[in-house]
């Protein structure tokens, strides 16, 4: 299975969006990687609607949004209209979660659900078949450039056997501190969505690096 790469746009330059937007589509990337945070549920604010609005008039490729806000299901009609393609939704900020899946894909968009480092994978099991994607958090939520936590794979392989146990098609995405050293391994393990935000913003060449990543996979 072919491995995609979503560069994250937390990490780009916000003078220079259009460049980094036009950068992206240029690359093998697959998606744009979009981190919303409001400062409750992470304890940092990121941007909202206006930004993305922005990044959504550039960006030829789907929109992955990944919502850090509490109760998410207040805005599912508003980034569908921005045009997500993708809504994700940490388990651990809806409270009726099932609901709030089937909101996202009643308006056409595709459901995911984050797990911070320390859910279990297994609080899933029971409605893995409603979820499009999980998102597994391989950082603490909240900031750019921090270091991959290392039980992530583990959390990955076992994910993963519990989807082709219940016959379910979610595919596994890994968010944070994803680089060239850590892809391979997170691939093997059963990753197919790989988010890399300072890896590939902050290298000379942007372009090259995804190029580096898409390979890997
Ligand atoms: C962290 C965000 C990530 C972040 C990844 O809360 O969800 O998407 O931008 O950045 P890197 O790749 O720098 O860890
Ligand atoms: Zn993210």
């Amino acid at each position: 299975m072919v491995t995609l790469i979503a560069p994250s746009l937390l990490a780009a330059d916000f003078g220079n969006l259009e460049r980094d937007c036009k950068m992206v589509n240029a690359s093998k990337a697959d998606w744009f990687h979009i981190d919303v945070m409001d400062g409750v549920f992470v304890p940092n604010i990121s941007f909202g609607m206006p930004v993305l609005k922005s990044i959504a008039s550039h960006a030829q490729k789907p929109l992955d949004v990944h919502l850090m806000i509490v109760e998410p299901e207040r805005y599912i009609d508003t980034f569908a209209a921005l045009g997500s393609d993708l809504l994700t939704v940490h388990y651990e900020a809806s409270t009726h979660l099932m609901r709030t899946l089937q909101s996202i894909k009643e308006k056409g968009m595709k459901a995911g659900v984050a797990l911070n480092p320390h859910t279990p994978v297994e609080l899933l099991e029971p409605i893995i078949n409603e979820i499009d994607l999980v998102c597994l958090m391989s950082v603490n939520p909240g900031f750019g450039g921090q270091s991959f936590i290392e039980s992530t794979y583990k959390k990955v392989t076992k994910l993963k056997s519990i989807i082709e146990k219940e016959g379910a098609s979610t595919w596994i995405e890994i968010d944070g501190g994803v680089t060239d050293q850590n892809a391979s391994k997170l691939m093997e393990c059963g990753a197919n969505v790989l988010v890399a935000g300072s890896f590939v913003f902050a290298s000379e060449d942007p372009i090259k690096t995804i190029e580096v990543l898409k390979n890997i996979s």
